[in-house]
């Protein structure tokens, strides 16, 4: 019997591997993912799911229903990462700035999204999906916190696409607490200040918030790579304090659909943008301008 905790009656909760994953079912279109080089496939596909509220309102509909039709974007995107064999996806569900929204939408988006992650996880698990929350505690509604950390626990040695699920995830904050514990290991003797690099910091985040949940022991936190591909729907063209640092070379992809109007096809197309882009990480390359002196790439 699965016991409520996601492990298996006490023992290591079962991996799934390769071998042992089912795959989504196919998008009703019969639509494939593009098939790509897998050096020209983004590891890490970072995205800020945003429209609910204005796809909601166009149908006279209040907020939260757009949060309601999201989900199934989002099971779709998933879906759609699985078989394009993305290896990271992160989502920003719920951000630290959305708790100024009124009352009685952040219950519902605290309800809603403890109900989406308890749907949600066994299918997840099937396709082999390893569950990751990025996020601090204080304020999250406590049985959020719970059904994540339950996800944690349950899908921790799936081999498949890591899926990096950011509620209450403030990309500043994670940052400053980094930096909090780096002071707190120089204070504690266990870190040489002359020895802090960028990797010290990153290898931080998320080390405030690793303690146990209700009871509950949370996984170690896996290594996620830097952001390649960072996609915002509904045609905003910002950041808004997302995966900032690890996005510092990301490219960057706005789409115009809301997002209950995304599914798998539109990650796929910003897959072949993303395949079609040059990147250089601050390096630099001549491309001879024809009559003229070469031209000078930056950036
Ligand atoms: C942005 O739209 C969307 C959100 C703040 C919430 C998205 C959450 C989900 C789809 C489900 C959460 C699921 C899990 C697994 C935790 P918006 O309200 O900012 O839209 P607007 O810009 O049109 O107002």
């Amino acid at each position: 019997m699965s016991r409520k905790d996601g492990t298996e009656d006490g023992r290591a909760p079962r991996a799934r591997g390769a071998e042992a994953r089912t795959w989504p079912a196919p998008h009703p279109s019969g639509a494939r993912p593009p098939e790509l080089d897998a050096r020209a496939l983004p590891r890490h596909v970072a995205v800020v799911m945003d429209g609910n509220g204005r796809w909601a309102n166009q149908r006279g509909l209040p907020r939260v229903e757009g949060h309601r039709a999201g989900e199934r974007a989002l099971v779709d995107v998933v879906a759609g990462a699985v078989e394009a064999g993305v290896e990271w996806l992160s989502l920003y569900a719920f951000s630290t700035e959305n708790w100024k929204r009124s009352p009685a939408e952040v219950r519902f988006l605290m309800g809603f999204s403890r109900q989406t992650i308890r749907e949600d996880r066994d299918l997840f698990d099937s396709w082999g999906v390893r569950i990751v929350w990025s996020g601090r505690r204080p304020r999250l509604w406590r049985s959020v916190a719970k059904e994540l950390v339950v996800a944690e626990r349950q899908t921790q040695h799936n081999a498949g696409l890591g899926l990096n699920l950011c509620v209450n995830y403030g990309s500043r904050l994670e940052i400053a607490d980094a930096v909090k514990q780096v002071a707190l290991d120089v204070a504690a003797g266990r870190l040489d200040p002359a020895r802090v690099t960028e990797r010290t910091v990153a290898a931080r985040f998320g080390a405030l918030d690793a303690g146990p949940v209700a009871g509950l022991a949370r996984p170690p936190r896996p290594h996620i790579p830097d952001v390649d591909l960072f996609v915002r729907t509904s045609g905003e063209q910002r950041l808004s304090n997302f995966l900032l640092w690890q996005s510092a070379y990301a490219e960057l992809c706005f789409v115009p659909e809301l997002w209950p109007d995304v599914d798998r096809r539109v990650l796929w197309r910003t897959l072949e943008e993303f395949a079609g882009r040059g990147r250089r990480f601050g390096g630099a390359t001549d491309t001879p301008v024809a009559g003229g002196a070469p031209g000078r790439e930056a950036g």
